[in-house]
């Protein structure tokens, strides 16, 4: 696998990491008025087999979910933050895991509780009696892949210190302001089943979240190959490579900015979004976060086929779990079972395709 970036052009200094791919910005097509689908862009194709190879590689561990496995690579090409809404035992906490060591990246986990609070995330601040000071103790948001698990069941306050930073990418504490790491991405867990005890998640907090997703039961199949693999390699422990770092991921997130997005196919996501907030069934559309949402989506998942331009098929391909958890349906087909699938599988059914 070819996972060497190119070098800087002769006479031009490298910018962005030392010995790294020049980052330029994004190449002005509009004004073009063309896509450039000839051109050469070695840049994606790295994008491409490094992503596939991740996924390839954690597929080993994760069985039978290479769907789940790859729209999480999406998310994180798309520097966006992932929520899972699952039952327990389907392997959450292995995949996140998982993903940060073939990713090379750092990895935490906050379980969330009831009595956790925003400094339990954020650090705080200790007095150190050598120096006679306060010295700031990070938390353990400073991570690359943060695991939130069961994010539901601490009060709002403490969630709202995990979105806020997530949001902006820095804490604040005591005044001083401290970034995150890059790349710094959430996958946050809750419960579908509403417990007693827990703060659901309001649905302006959820909109923060690029995608939502479940992993869902394996195949009875793929249950057997599980235990199967288990057997064959004697322990718990799966050995996976680390293929990338997370000045690599940061290369990969800015090579998406390569990746044309025509006027056409932005009408399109327009229109996918405009109509959820058309439909009788729905109290409250997607907000345009949500056609951000699929524009950042569409772009890392034609960069992980190795195209340089976006087509419908990738917008369609995101659209469900970028977008379900932004809808609210009125109560009544709510009872009835209706669901933000429901809602957009009809949408994506009924809107005009563009041809590009
Ligand atoms: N699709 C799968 N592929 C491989 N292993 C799996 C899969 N689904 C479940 N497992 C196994 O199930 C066990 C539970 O996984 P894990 O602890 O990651 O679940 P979890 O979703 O984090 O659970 P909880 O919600 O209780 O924290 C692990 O030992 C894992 O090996
Ligand atoms: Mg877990």
């Amino acid at each position: 696998m070819n996972t060497q970036p190119m070098g800087p052009p002769p006479g031009r200094p490298p910018m962005g990491r030392p010995g790294g791919m020049p980052i330029q910005g994004p190449p002005n097509y509009q004004q073009q008025g063309i896509p450039r689908r000839d051109r050469p862009s070695e840049e994606i194709q790295w994008v491409a087999q490094v992503s596939n190879g991740v996924v390839n590689e954690v597929s080993k561990a994760i069985i039978g979910k290479k769907q789940i496995l790859n729209a999480v690579m999406v998310g994180l090409l798309a520097n966006g933050n992932m929520l899972f809404e699952d039952y327990p035992g389907l392997a959450k906490t292995f995949m996140s895991n998982s993903f940060a060591m073939v990713l090379g990246c750092k990895f935490k986990r906050i379980q969330f509780t009831p009595d956790l609070l925003p400094s339990d995330i954020t650090g705080t601040y200790v007095f150190d009696e050598k120096s006679n000071e306060f010295k700031f103790r990070p938390g353990p948001i400073f991570t690359n892949i943060l695991l939130a698990d069961e994010i539901n069941r601490a009060p709002p306050k403490t969630q709202a210190a995990l979105l806020e930073a997530m949001q902006e990418k820095q804490v604040t504490i005591e005044g001083v302001t401290h970034k995150l790491a890059k790349p710094f991405v959430v996958m946050a867990t809750q419960n579908p089943v509403e417990q007693e005890g827990t703060y659901p998640l309001p649905e302006a907090q959820l909109d923060r979240f690029i995608m939502k997703m479940s992993m869902g039961y394996p195949s009875r199949a793929d249950e057997v190959e599980i235990l199967r693999r288990r057997d064959n390699r004697g322990k718990e422990d799966v050995d996976l490579q680390t293929l990338t770092n997370p000045e690599k991921i940061v290369t990969m997130q800015k090579n998406l900015e390569k990746v044309y997005v025509g006027t056409e196919i932005m009408a399109y996501i327009v229109e996918i979004i405009s109509r959820t907030r058309e439909d009788p069934r729905v109290m409250v559309g997607s907000s345009p976060r949500g056609s951000q949402a699929l524009y950042k989506l569409s772009r890392a998942v034609a960069a992980m086929n190795g195209r340089d331009y976006v087509i419908p098929d990738d917008v369609k391909n995101v659209t469900i779990h970028g977008i379900k958890h932004r809808i609210i349906l009125k109560p009544e087909p709510k009872i009835r079972g209706i669901t933000g699938d429901d809602i957009l599988n009809k949408i994506l059914k009924e809107t005009a395709v563009p041809a590009i």
